[in-house]
C-alpha cells in the first residue's frame, strides 16, 4: 500500500451520527504503527482493488439501479441469495448472475460471485453441483424468520447437517447469519446466543468446515472467531463500525440505521474496530448494503437494511483513519477476502484522497427512492481513481 504525506487539507474526520463515536475507538487501540505517524497527516493512499464480501443487489430495478455504485469500486462482491423466492439452485443463481451482469456499467468488469440459499429442503446433491460451478462461491444460512425474505430458510440446524457434511467435504464455505430467533431471547442478543448454542456445535461437528460468520456485531463474535481453530472468519459492516446503537433513537426514531442484526453497544463497536484495524485476516469487509425503498424503511413496519454502497469503501475509510490504522485497510479490503475464498488478490489499484463531497440525499429506482447511508453526510474521503 502506498502513502502520501502531503499537506494536512482537511481538519477533521467527520462525525459520523453518534458524537463519541470515533474518538473512543482511536483511544483504545494499541497498535504501535499507529503512532509512527498520525494518520491525520495522510491523504492519499492506494489499495489494490477491494472487494464487497457481502452484498444485497435484488433484482428488476432495484438491481439495475445499485450495481453501478458497487461495480465502480469494488472488483467482486459475494452476492445474497434472499431474492423472493430465493435463490436455491446453480440454475437459479446463473439466471440471477447473468441478471447482474446485464445490469453492470459498460466497460464494467465486476464480477459477481453467487451463492445460495440454504433450505431444509437443499441435498448434497445441491452442494456438490455448485463446487463444480465456476461461478457459486458459498451457501447461506438464514434463521427462517430471522430478516428480510428468510421464511423460507432453516427451522431445524440437525435437519442441514448433510447439507454441512457435503460442503465441508467440497471445500464451499458455509455464510451464516448467526442469530437465534426465539421470542424469549433479548433482540440486542441474539447473535451471542446464536455463538454459544449453534455455532460451537457445528464447528466441532464439521471441523474443517469453512465459515463466516457474516456482519460480526459483537465483542462475542470477535472473541469467537479470533479464537476458534478451523477455518473461520467474520465479515464487518461499515455502519456497526461506525455506529452503537444511540444511533437509532438519535433525536426520534431513525429507521435508516435500522439493520439486521442490530447495531449494538459501544463496547461492541469498539472491539469491531479493533478488530478490522488489527490485520488479522480473519476479518475482511463486507458492506451488507441492503436496499429498500424510503418508503419501506419509514414505515410503521419498516425493513431492516441499510443502503452503503454509494459511499463504502469511503467510509471505511473514514473509519480507519479514525483508529489510526489506515495502513490496515488494504488487507481487510483488498486481501483478507481473496485469500479465505482461494480467490486471486487484484492486481489494479484504487487511489483514495482526502477530500469534501456529498453522499446523495436519495438515489432513484425505477418508481422508488432509496436513502444512503450517510445521506447528504460528508465521508471525508473519495475515490479518486479506479
Ligand atoms: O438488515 C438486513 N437486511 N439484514 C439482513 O440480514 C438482510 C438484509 C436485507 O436483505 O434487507
Ligand atoms: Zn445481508
Amino acid at each position: 500500500m502506498l502513502y502520501l504525506f502531503i499537506i494536512r487539507t482537511i481538519p477533521e474526520p467527520v462525525k459520523q451520527g453518534v458524537a463519541t463515536a470515533s474518538e473512543g475507538a482511536s483511544e483504545r487501540l494499541e497498535c504501535p504503527q499507529a503512532n509512527r505517524h498520525r494518520d491525520s497527516d495522510v491523504t492519499r493512499i492506494e489499495i489494490r482493488r477491494p472487494d464487497d464480501w457481502h452484498l444485497h443487489l435484488r433484482d428488476g430495478d432495484m438491481l439495475s439501479a445499485v450495481v453501478p455504485a458497487t461495480a465502480r469500486v469494488f472488483g467482486r462482491a459475494i452476492v445474497m441469495p434472499n431474492l423472493k423466492p430465493p435463490v436455491r439452485t446453480v440454475a437459479d443463481a446463473g439466471a440471477y448472475r447473468n441478471r447482474i451482469l446485464a445490469a453492470r456499467p459498460d466497460g464494467s468488469r465486476f464480477e459477481p460471485l453467487m451463492t445460495l440459499y440454504l433450505t431444509e429442503t437443499t441435498t448434497a446433491q445441491d452442494v456438490r453441483e455448485a463446487a463444480e460451478s465456476d461461478f457459486v462461491h458459498a451457501i447461506k444460512y438464514y434463521p427462517a424468520g430471522a430478516t428480510t425474505n428468510s421464511d423460507s430458510g432453516v427451522r431445524d440446524l440437525e435437519r442441514v447437517y448433510p447439507v454441512f457434511e457435503a460442503m465441508e467435504k467440497h471445500g464451499l464455505p458455509l455464510l451464516m447469519h448467526g442469530e437465534v430467533t426465539d421470542g424469549d431471547i433479548d433482540v440486542f442478543d441474539r447473535e451471542a446466543v446464536f455463538i454459544e448454542r449453534h455455532l460451537e456445535k457445528i464447528r466441532r461437528r464439521f471441523p474443517e468446515l469453512k465459515m463466516v460468520l457474516e456482519h460480526a456485531t459483537t465483542a462475542d463474535a470477535i472473541d469467537y472467531v479470533e479464537s476458534a481453530p478451523g477455518p473461520i472468519a467474520a465479515t464487518i459492516t461499515v455502519h456497526h463500525l461506525m455506529y452503537n446503537r444511540n444511533a437509532l433513537f438519535e433525536g426520534g426514531l431513525r429507521p435508516h440505521h435500522y439493520c439486521l442484526p442490530l447495531i449494538k453497544r459501544e463496547r461492541h463497536r469498539r472491539a469491531l474496530v479493533a478488530a478490522a484495524t488489527s490485520g488479522n485476516e480473519r476479518f475482511f469487509l463486507g458492506t451488507d448494503s441492503a436496499p429498500h425503498p424510503k418508503h419501506a424503511k419509514e414505515s410503521d413496519c419498516g425493513c431492516a437494511g441499510i443502503y452503503s454502497a454509494p459511499a463504502a469503501i469511503e467510509l471505511y475509510a473514514s473509519v480507519f483513519e479514525a483508529a489510526g490504522a489506515l495502513h490496515k485497510l488494504e488487507g481487510f479490503a483488498s486481501l483478507h477476502g481473496p485469500d479465505f475464498y482461494g480467490l486471486p488478490r487484484h492486481e489494479e489499484k484504487i487511489t483514495l484522497e482526502k477530500s469534501d463531497w456529498k453522499v446523495p440525499e436519495t438515489v432513484n429506482a425505477g418508481d422508488d427512492v432509496l436513502v444512503p447511508l450517510r445521506a447528504g453526510g460528508n465521508p471525508g474521503w473519495s475515490v479518486s481513481a479506479s
